[in-house]
């Protein structure tokens, strides 16, 4: 373990005891029975990466290890289809909502609609705005990883790595996002302390590698001095890989990639030496989610906000590590 990962541990460890309670008892929300078994739905918000996939797995697999039925959509990445896969549900009757809002403000009409109609709303892995949608009052809860933290750690990991000196391009994911908006406030408040540090251009790659490979094009052309690529997730990370090799510059080398979630392609590529760190976000949710929901119905306090356990990885515990990934 490095010197930074053992720092970054003790942070998350700090943070994260497996969850972590941050106030107030759920008030106006509607309640949901205890019952030997229910009817959910999980409103995923598109399918096109192994993080989703991985996650959908955990809540499918929850499902039917407590025997509930489980109304499941894929919004294919449209937030316009996600809404109406939500009035869908509603109109289906199910007894609870798990919703990944993809963006932060198109989703608020789903969950006011699902707590118009009784139906209490977790919200996991990703958030809506807070300002228009509050945990605990239109929603039971968030459970997911803080992003704006995933963010500093990558900063901070890069301040570490290049001794303060960098050209770095930000490949953002999907515009609107809470995990693309928080990501860009994490990492980007810890880049202004150093001022010999710049973010020379950052740009959407849409949370998906082939996307993230073309932005990285453009950017690598645009601005040759770039010697740094922080990507929001490690899908972008990896087609930004292949972008840097197709301009016959060798990634881990002449530019150094940072990264987010913890995939299985993300860890094989530190251990290639063409990654140099990626902080985990874990789509495992089945567990935490149905457990909140079996809580919630048992009358028990919900915290509004319970945030995951995440992990750092870097060339020191990488190859351990992947066995588990996805
Ligand atoms: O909301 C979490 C993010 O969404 C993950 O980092 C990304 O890979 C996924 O699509």
């Amino acid at each position: 373990m490095t010197s930074i990962t053992r720092r970054m541990a003790l942070v998350t460890t700090a943070v994260f005891a497996g969850v972590l309670a941050t106030g107030a008892l759920a008030e106006g929300l509607p309640p949901l029975k205890q019952k030997a078994t229910y009817k959910a739905g999980f409103a995923q918000t598109e399918m096109n990466n192994p993080w989703r996939l991985a996650q959908t797995a955990s809540m499918k697999d929850e499902a039917a290890k407590l025997g509930w039925q489980l109304v499941y959509t894929d919004a294919a990445g449209s937030a316009a289809k996600q809404v109406a896969d939500v009035n869908s549900m509603i109109a289906q009757g199910v007894d609870v909502i798990f919703l990944s809002p993809r963006e932060e403000k198109p989703l608020i009409p789903a969950v006011m609609a699902a707590k118009k109609a009784g139906i209490p709303v977790f919200l996991i892995d990703r958030n809506v705005d807070q300002s228009l949608a509050k945990p605990g009052v239109d929603y039971v809860s968030f459970i997911g990883s803080d992003f704006v933290l995933e963010g500093k750690m990558a900063g901070e990991w890069l301040v570490k790595a290049t001794n303060g000196k960098a050209n770095i391009l930000e490949i953002e994911g999907s515009t609107g996002s809470s995990p693309a908006n928080d990501r860009k406030t994490g990492f980007d408040g810890v880049i202004k302390e150093h001022p010999d540090m710049k973010i020379l251009a950052s740009q959407t790659g849409n949370f998906n590698r082939d996307e993230g490979r073309k932005t990285a094009e453009a950017l690598l052309q645009a601005h040759p001095e770039a010697n740094v690529i922080y990507a929001h997730n490690d899908e972008m990370a990896i087609g930004a890989i292949s972008a840097i090799e197709a301009a016959g510059k060798k990634p881990g080398k002449d530019i150094l990639i940072v990264s987010i979630d913890g995939e299985k392609d993300g860890l094989q590529a530190i251990i290639d030496g063409k990654m140099g760190a990626t902080v985990e976000c874990n789509p495992r949710f089945g567990p935490a989610a149905f457990k909140a929901a079996m809580d919630y119905a048992k009358g028990e306090k919900i915290p509004p906000i319970m945030t995951n356990k995440d992990n750092f990885y870097d060339v020191s515990n990488a190859a351990a590590s992947i066995a588990n990934s996805y």
